[in-house]
């Protein structure tokens, strides 16, 4: 429809039918026979209203949203399209690993294309927007909600945002099998004071606009075509009412023309918030920040009439907002094509292809923690390790995929237990899960259904003892432990991050017959792992894989796939420490000295994680040397160059993660210990050495300094490459 065309719609529609455009309800208001009536009473809103709603949630299926749009269309007065919104998070059918694990594979090739393969199959089950990707960073493991970001950093999660966004969308928005990228949650979700989910944010400015916008940013640069605001407050202001931040920072600044959606009755909870005194308020805040869409309240719906017919909310953000929304609709081709891609012959399917790749994708996300000559294991045609129990709940759970996955069919994950006996590897093998993911007797409220393992503890022990004996009489045992997949997401905080503890007995026991421990851990989050880090030969990060984890981690587990992931968020060493990240502040007080009480440590903890971020080991091993710069200065216009040699010293082909961190020595502000600001992911041949090559530009040395402007400091800079956040080859320039 052509803009003049547009215009005109938007002249011709009512204020109702203008304000229907703003409200998002469930697919439960329409049901087979017309309007369903009671979900219009628990929103106390009338059929009329329903008949101009905008757009519909978390109702997913070609033939259902075929029939939806139909039946809707019939009944809007101006046979407006519905746009169906989705959360599909990492992936439809064929599910990939969590956002957490996808920042670890550091490949934001691959990452764009596991957007582009769910784009493909939500498209083709109908839907026309993506709530994703979540780019808040995080560096609080006790939220559970770290398992949607890609991590801690403020380069990465960027890249990984930018990367995502082009999956989803494409080069448009309205080209088959491609969806809309909702960025979210705007802004600084993933700083909730104390880890606890919906908890309030306190950042200061700098940090805000240095750390945490740049991902946000980034997915509007890639063209992201709709935003959500968070829930939080931030500086005690929430974000769905902050019109600073939506108005000034990402319309103006960023110059976002898209659609800004309320997270999930955030105008109605301005409310509980207590900045709103009723609904009428909260719509009144919620339109003046300039939120486009309210997502599943009647707030919009019941308030904003009146708001207008008083004169306090001006026809024009009506107009505006309403606009963007049709504008929206047109640029998916809505008015054309009402149904987009919706293709009942497609949707409902396996896709062989996607499953294919998503189990070559996994091992990108997995990260090695520690390989004492354990990984990967022999079989009998090569050198045979005796035999080998499986032990633990993941093998044979089918809640593989992360919590976030509500679209996939359970029936399609393959287990470790399925796997495995497909494989039939040379080995002398048994299977005892020991015990369940949940223990004995557990209730669990999990993220949309709740969870019970009927088990007794007797029946439990019996599991046990069976699967400690099965341990004492294998060479070697592989651990398949972890959080329950529920443990993690939304509402999901922690205040211990450990293994669950039944789990953790049965490791202890298992541990005390065999010494040959490899732990494969299962998890939405980095955990404290101390115990099993002492006493486990090897472990093996998988967080969450998706559909075919089962055949993933037995393609590690055999080294026909190599682990390549590296730590997106750092492994703490206990809670105490979290937040805990690599580009803190030195402060007055950095050294670590045990003989000095007033220096910046913990009295029983060290200062830095167990594993720190980018860390990750591979079947093979790397060299690097000969870090060289192009010059020891640097300008605007005369960027340097930095090369270093990697050498794959080990016997098999590997892909390595070179990664460059730069140290601005002094600045008007305090500055981090090092950034990364570059990294790249290669394959390196078994005896090959390779020179990476990286540019360093003046941008990259940019902060807000202390009249916050954004610039560059003349000044020392050191650059590091290497294998982790701890690079210690350094070489130094001056700007
Ligand atoms: C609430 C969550 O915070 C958000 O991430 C999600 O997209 C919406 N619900 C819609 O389901």
């Amino acid at each position: 429809m052509t803009e003049e065309k547009l215009k005109e719609l938007l002249s011709s529609m009512t204020v109702e039918e203008k304000i229907g455009q703003l409200v998002q309800l469930t697919g439960d208001f329409f049901i087979d026979e017309g309007i369903a009536t009671g979900p219009m009473e628990w929103l106390s809103i009338n059929e009329d209203q329903v008949k101009c709603t905008g757009s519909i949630l978390s109702t997913v299926g070609a033939k259902k949203l075929k029939d939806l749009q139909d039946r809707y269309m019939a009944i809007n007065p101006h046979h407006i399209p519905l746009i169906f919104m989705a959360d599909v998070i990492n992936g439809y059918r064929t599910v990939f690993p969590i956002p957490l694990g996808q920042g670890c594979t550091f490949n934001p090739e691959l990452v764009e294309e596991m957007a582009s393969v769910a784009a493909k199959e939500s498209a083709r089950a109908g839907i026309h927007v993506t709530f994703s990707p979540m780019v808040d960073l995080v560096r609080d493991a006790r939220w559970g909600r770290v398992m949607e970001s890609t991590g801690e950093d403020v380069y990465l999660n960027a890249r990984m945002s930018s990367a995502a966004v082009k999956g989803y969308q494409g080069s448009s928005i309205g080209d088959k099998d491609k969806i809309s990228a909702c960025i979210k949650h705007f802004a600084a979700y993933g700083a909730p004071v104390a880890g606890r989910d919906y908890n309030q944010v306190e950042l200061s400015e700098r940090t805000l606009k240095e750390e945490y916008l740049p991902a946000y940013k980034a997915g509007v640069d890639a063209g992201a075509r709709m935003v959500m605001t968070s829930f939080n407050t931030l500086g005690k202001l929430p974000c769905t009412a902050n019109e600073d931040l939506m108005k000034k920072t990402l319309r103006e600044e960023w110059g976002f023309d898209g659609v800004l959606i309320s997270d999930w009755a955030a105008i109605k909870e301005l409310v509980f918030h207590s900045v709103a005194e009723n609904d009428e308020e909260a719509a009144y805040l919620g339109i003046k920040a300039g939120v486009d869409i309210d997502m599943v309240t009647n707030v919009y719906i019941n308030n904003l009439k009146k708001l207008i017919d008083e004169g306090r909310v001006p026809m024009q953000w009506l107009d505006d907002c309403a606009y963007r929304v049709l504008a929206y609709k047109n640029e998916l081709g809505l008015f054309e094509n009402p149904y987009k891609d919706a293709d009942e012959d497609y949707d409902g399917k396996v896709d062989s292809e996607h499953m294919a790749f998503a189990r070559k994708a996994a091992p990108e996300s997995f990260v090695l923690l520690k390989n004492e000559g354990m990984l990967p294991i022999p079989t009998k045609a090569t050198n045979d390790c005796g035999s080998v129990a499986f032990i633990g709940p993941y093998m044979n759970e089918t809640n593989i995929c992360g919590s976030w996955t509500i679209f996939n069919n359970n029936d399609d994950n393959i287990t470790l237990e399925q796997a495995l006996k497909e494989r039939n590897p040379e080995i002398s093998y048994v299977i005892e899960p020991g015990c369940k993911t949940l223990a004995a007797g557990q209730h669990f409220v999990g993220f949309q259904s709740k969870f019970d393992n009927p088990l007794t503890e007797a029946e439990q022990e019996s599991m046990m003892e069976k699967a400690v004996k099965a341990a004492s009489e294998a060479d070697r045992v592989v651990m398949a432990i972890g959080e329950f997949n529920q443990m993690t997401g939304e509402g999901a905080s922690r205040t211990e991050i450990t293994i669950p503890e039944h789990q953790l007995e049965l490791f202890r026991r298992v541990a005390m017959v065999n010494d040959n421990i490899i732990v494969v851990n299962f998890s939405g989050r980095p955990l404290d792992i101390r115990e099993i880090n002492k006493k486990a030969k090897a472990i093996l990060q998988v967080w969450y894989p998706g559909t075919v984890a089962g055949y993933a981690v037995m393609d590690v587990l055999f080294g026909d796939a190599a682990p390549s992931g590296r730590l997106s968020m750092s492994f703490p060493y206990n809670v105490g420490q979290v937040p805990v990240y690599y580009s803190e502040l030195h402060t007055g007080r950095y050294a670590e000295d045990p003989e000095n009480r007033f220096t910046s440590k913990y009295m029983d903890a060290p200062n830095d994680p167990l594993f720190v971020f980018g860390y990750g080991l591979d079947y093979t091993d790397y060299e690097y040397s000969n870090l060289r710069i192009s010059s020891n200065t640097i300008s605007e216009n005369s960027p340097i160059k930095v090369s270093v040699d990697v050498k794959n010293v080990g016997w098999r082909d590997g892909k390595e993660v070179v990664q460059l961190y730069i140290q601005d020595m002094v600045g008007s502000v305090a500055r981090p210990l090092r950034q990364l600001k570059a990294f790249d992911k290669v394959d390196i041949k078994a005896g090959e050495t390779k020179t990476i090559d990286f540019t360093i530009t003046t941008d990259m040395l940019k902060f807000y300094d202390v009249n916050m402007n954004y610039v560059a400091e003349p000044g020392e800079f050191k650059v590091y490459v290497g294998r982790d956040s701890k690079a210690s080859l350094c070489e130094s320039f001056r700007l």
